[in-house]
């Protein structure tokens, strides 16, 4: 094999062979789900996306910040926040959608558990940016969105962190997107659409924690 492909294969094998422990199930010394998430999240991210990692670290810290509300679910939204923007890394982005490059490549290449796969994979309203790349079926075909109380923490995270890892409110970071982008880009149209569910997941979590702090 040659060209592009035989490029990706050898990444693809370099990815899975990395001093990452192969699957959760044999954590090791990394004792929860998170921090093994974090270490594969360092090793694909750190070093060929420097921004995209330090935003995944704010994101991370966001879902730490919100443990005491969601129990028994934190190390699983915090393996999650490490994780969501993985589809990114050189090697692993193949469909140009990232949640689903991301979402394979812990299922397939990682065999993370079923349900963190799920929140990567419709993070963020993703099947919406599914739909503009004609994605939504093999999406949903392959993962089940999460239940939407665990999916609107990871929602919740993503949007009011800033691409600088800085907490920002939700409405600058969905405006900061369509700024980076531009009118009429793909991605500007999806976080368009989107930007109702978004910002309903916001206020669901904002009122979850406001419920529990008093
Ligand atoms: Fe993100």
């Amino acid at each position: 094999m040659t060209g592009p492909d035989a490029d990706q294969d050898v990444f693809r094998r370099h990815a899975t062979s990395v001093d990452v422990p192969p699957r959760p199930s044999s954590l090791g010394l990394m004792n929860t789900l998170a921090s093994w998430a974090e270490h594969l999240a360092r090793v694909l991210l750190q070093e060929p996306l420097p921004r995209r990692w330090a935003h995944v670290q704010g994101v991370a810290a966001r879902a730490r910040s919100l443990a005491p509300v969601l129990g028994a679910d934190a190390d699983l939204l915090a393996a999650a926040a490490w994780l969501h923007d993985i589809g990114y890394a050189p090697g692993l982005a193949a469909t140009g959608l990232h949640a689903l490059d991301g979402a394979r490549y812990l299922r397939d290449a990682r065999h993370a558990p079923a349900m963190l796969c799920r929140l990567v994979a419709h993070h963020t309203c993703a099947i919406i940016e599914a739909e503009e790349r004609g994605l939504a079926g093999v999406l949903g075909l392959e993962f089940e969105p999460a239940p939407q109380a665990l999916s609107s923490v990871l929602t919740y995270c993503d949007i009011t962190t800033s691409p600088d890892g800085e907490l920002v409110p939700a409405e600058e970071r969905l405006a900061e997107i369509l700024r980076r982008y531009g009118p009429g880009h793909l991605v500007s149209r999806s976080i368009q659409r989107a930007t109702p569910m978004i910002l309903r997941a916001v206020e669901h979590v904002q009122d979850r924690a406001a419920a529990r702090s008093t």
